[in-house]
Formats: structure tokens, sequence, C-alpha cells
């Protein structure tokens, strides 16, 4: 039957800590969309890349006439992005010259334990000193466990077999109760992972893959990032609410450009779009649509490929989900400027980016094939086990299964190589991300699955008081992973839980 419900529903836009930038908003469709630089690696062998990265503060311009300071991997938001191949292994060392320890985590990546960028597996900063100085932050308030059992080392190298099939991932910090301000100052970056089979398809390519890591910030009147630190405020009435439930910003950021425009060709266009942002939801649509509708055609979700494309008017995103979308602007006229606009948003919030339409570009010799690839379904029917996981608000956080994170206490011992089933029920809107392998969508509500949920996902976007199945399967590496919500408060404020593979 279908999962008790929980909570209540919330009716109207997002719940959350909505700030105002100090400084005047930037102007819309000025900036042209950045693309972030593909870092090469400093050597390879026959079987793997190596790189290297820092992270380190920068400044970068993003407001008119006024710098940000950035905390970026090579001290850029976003970070460089790192292309894989399938099969060749990719191991990147990270350094950290910020003032406060790091730990990085490949989100979507097939990652054994050690390199998976475990919340205490700690990245000392350079410069030493002590290395909580200086945040501020929610996970005070939070009753998080703290940096008791983290090892600290100069510089980390994680290790990722790439031992998986082309798909968006992407790279960010995750630091044992300061994912979320360190996220939010610039530690992101996409990692694509490509192979034969996608290359085969004759796919948008070059200057026609777009990729876009769409976040939501809020400027101080300094220009600076204002993420809200509680110091003081902890228990006011409100206060807490809003700051547990997330930090929403006014302005929208893609590839770190406040609603940029990019300049397209009457062509089809591959959009890798990543909801980057701490908190915020977006349901994204053309405007205007294309005639027909249907402009949106999506060809993966966060594992790669789906089997085959699917048409879409609009697409909700949740917090780390990843869209892998085929637009073709040969459907308007040249001349057209086409918005991406946020239906859940309001005032400047509702708009995203826009699209230029030039009449020029020569010809388009890209396909998008009916049949994209094939699609393992893990049948629930088999599943060896089904475990049940309520994320929940309690007093002053928020629990899986009533529990707030504690390290090493693992809720669950899955064994590899058996699908399990896995159940998400939840009283608040919560995108939840497991680590080390994906999953397929079962069932919402004891219905079939939503729009959004097609193909191999990490990431699913469980709304209030839903209840979700997932089927997985863990493979390769025993250990311990995570399972959290990917709203960074939420996930900050304990909402996180490992399991022990084996
Ligand atoms: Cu993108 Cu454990 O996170
Ligand atoms: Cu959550």
């Amino acid at each position: 039957g279908a999962p008790p419900l929980l909570g209540m529903l919330i009716p109207g836009g997002q719940p959350g800590l909505l700030l105002s930038s100090k400084v005047p908003l930037p102007p819309r469709y000025q900036a042209e969309l950045p693309i972030p630089a593909v870092i090469q690696p400093v050597r390879s062998d026959a079987t793997t890349d190596y790189y290297e990265i820092t992270a380190r503060a920068a400044t970068a311009r993003i407001l008119p006439g006024q710098d940000t300071e950035v905390w970026g991997y090579q001290g850029t938001f976003p970070g460089p992005t790192i292309e894989s191949r399938s099969g060749r292994r990719t191991v990147v060392t990270h350094r950290n010259a910020l003032p406060h320890a790091t730990a990085v985590h490949l989100h979507g990546g097939h990652t054994p334990h050690d390199s998976d960028g475990y919340p205490l597996d700690l990245i000392s900063p350079q410069g030493g000193g002590d290395a909580m100085a200086g945040m501020g932050g929610m996970s005070k308030m939070a009753g998080m466990p703290g940096m008791s059992g983290a090892t600290f080392q100069p510089q980390r190298d994680y290790t990722y077999p790439m031992n998986q099939r082309a798909a968006t991932l992407w790279y960010h910090d995750h630091t044992m109760g300061f994912t979320g301000p360190q996220v939010y100052r610039g530690l992101a970056g996409f990692h694509l992972v490509r192979d034969d089979e996608e290359a085969a398809l004759g796919l948008p390519h070059g200057p026609r893959e777009l990729p876009l890591m769409i976040a939501d910030r809020a400027f101080a009147a300094d220009g600076s990032f204002a993420y809200p630190a509680l110091d003081g405020n902890e228990g006011k009435p409100g206060v807490t609410d809003a700051y547990m439930n997330g930090v929403l910003g006014d302005v929208i950021l893609v590839n770190g450009a406040p609603w940029p425009v990019a300049r397209v060709d009457r062509a089809r266009y591959r959009l890798r779009m990543l909801n980057g942002s701490n908190a915020r939801r977006y349901r994204l649509a053309l405007d205007p649509q294309p005639p027909g509708g249907g402009g949106l055609l999506q060809i993966g979700s966060d594992g790669g490929l789906l089997e085959r494309p699917t048409a879409h008017d609009t697409l909700e995103l949740a917090p780390a989900e990843r869209f892998d979308v085929v637009v073709d602007f040969a459907r308007y006229p040249a001349g057209t400027s086409v918005r991406l606009v946020n239906q859940l948003g309001s005032g400047s919030t509702s708009e995203v980016m826009r699209f230029d339409i030039g009449s020029g570009g020569g010809a388009d010799d890209s396909r998008v094939p009916a049949k994209l690839s094939s699609i393992e379904r893990l049948d629930p029917a088999k599943a060896a086990a089904t475990r049940t996981f309520v994320f929940q608000k309690s007093q002053n956080n928020w629990t899986i299964n009533g529990d707030e994170y504690r390290p090493g206490r693992s809720l669950a011992s899955p064994k590899l190589g058996q699908v399990e089933i896995w159940r998400f029920i939840t009283d608040f809107h919560h995108p939840v991300h497991m680590h080390l392998d994906p999953f397929q969508v079962v069932s919402r509500n004891g219905d079939a699955p939503g729009a959004y949920d097609a193909g191999w996902k990490d990431t699913v976007d469980v709304l209030p008081a839903q209840g979700v199945e997932v089927a997985v399967r863990f493979t390769d590496y025993a250990g311990r992973f995570l399972l959290h919500c990917h709203n960074l408060e939420h996930e900050d404020m304990a909402m996180m839980a490992e399991f022990t593979t084996e």
C-alpha cells in the first residue's frame, strides 16, 4: 500500500531564508554565458590521467564594477571542468589554500570509500591554523558532532576508477557541517564522463554543448556572497525555522554569471543542466515555447543517457539533479530571443538566462537518435531487502529515521550485487541523494514514477509528504557511504546517514 503521509503540504512558494542582496541587482541579459575552462591533466600514462587542483580564494567580476570574493577550485566559480573517458582512471590531487578545511566529493561518481570525500577525511588549510576558524554557517546550532574523528592531510589524491557510463557529474565540497557555506562560496565544478556509445550518436557537441550550472546567490554590500551565520540568533522564533529550511538568494547565476545570454545558431544545442543551488528548486521552461511545444528534449538524467529522448514543456530540478537536454533553436526564426524562465520563482528569481538566436551558423549535422541507449531495469520483485528512511524535522535539526547524523553509525548493510528497494518518506521537500551507485525510481506515493524520474538517478526530488521508492544495486566497493538530503542546509543540519556495503 501507499506509505503513510507525514507533515503537511506547504502551499505556494518555497519556504526558506530568502536573502535580499545589499547591492543593486545586476542587470539581466548583459553578461555573456561563461563556459568553465576544461582542465588538462598534468600527466597521463597508459591507464590514468592525473590532475592537480587547488581550492583558493580569488576575486571574480560577477557584479558590474564590483569584485566578489569566491572560494573556487583553481580560484574560479564554477571550478574547471574535468573530462574523463569511461574506463580510464582519473586521479585528482586536491590542495587547499583556503582558511578552512575541505573535503571533495565527486557527485555521481562510482567511487571507493577512500576517495569519496567522506566529510571527516579532510584537507587541512595550507597555512595551517585553526581548520574551523572564521566560519559562520548554521551547523553551530545543529548539534552536529563536529570534527571529532576527523583526519587531516595537507593534500589528498582522489582516485576515480571511472568504471561507469557517460554522464554529467559534478564535484563539490563535502566538509562536515560546512558544505552549505563552502559550496555557496563557490566550491563546485563539472566533471563530465564520456564514452564511445555516446560519441557514436552524433549529439550536438563542441561549441553546441553547453554545461549550465544554475545557482542562486545573494550579495552583501561589499559584493561578497552573503551566507548567513546564525550566531546570536539561535533559537529566536522564526529565525531558526527559516534558516533550517534552506538558504535562497535573489540573483540567479548560470556558470557564475547573473542572468547571462548565450548567442546561439539556428541549430541543436545540448544543454547539460545542473541545479547547483543550496536549496532552491526550479521549474524551467522556454519562453516563448517553440511552435508545437516540447522544446526541452531530455536525453539524459543524473546517471547518463535515457533509452529514448523525451520531450518536455517544463523541467523540475531539485538541488544536485542534472538534466541533459537538447534544444533545437532552428524551431525559432532567426533573431528570436528565448528566455529560460523559472516558473517556481517570483520577481528576480523567475528568470534564469536567455538564448539569442542568430541567423548564421551553417549546417547542423547533429542528430538525436530515437534510441539513445539501453538501460537494464532493476526488478523490484527480485529485491533482497526493502528499507525505509524517514526524512523529518526534529526540534532543532533534520533527521533520518529519527536520528541526526553520527559518523560511524551505519543504518543499513546492503550486500554488493543485490537489488534492494529503498523507500524515502518525507515531511518537507528533500532532494535525497545516495553515494556510490545510481538507482531507478520505482514509484511515487504508490503510483508510477513522475515525469522527471526517468533513467538512472542519484538524486530524487521528494516533495513534501511523499513516499518514493527506488531500486538500487550497489556494486564493486565495500565500505561506508552516505545517504543524505541535498538541500545543503538540511545536510549540514544533520540530515545524513551512513550505509555500509559488504
Ligand atoms: Cu552532491 Cu553527498 O553530495
Ligand atoms: Cu532536506
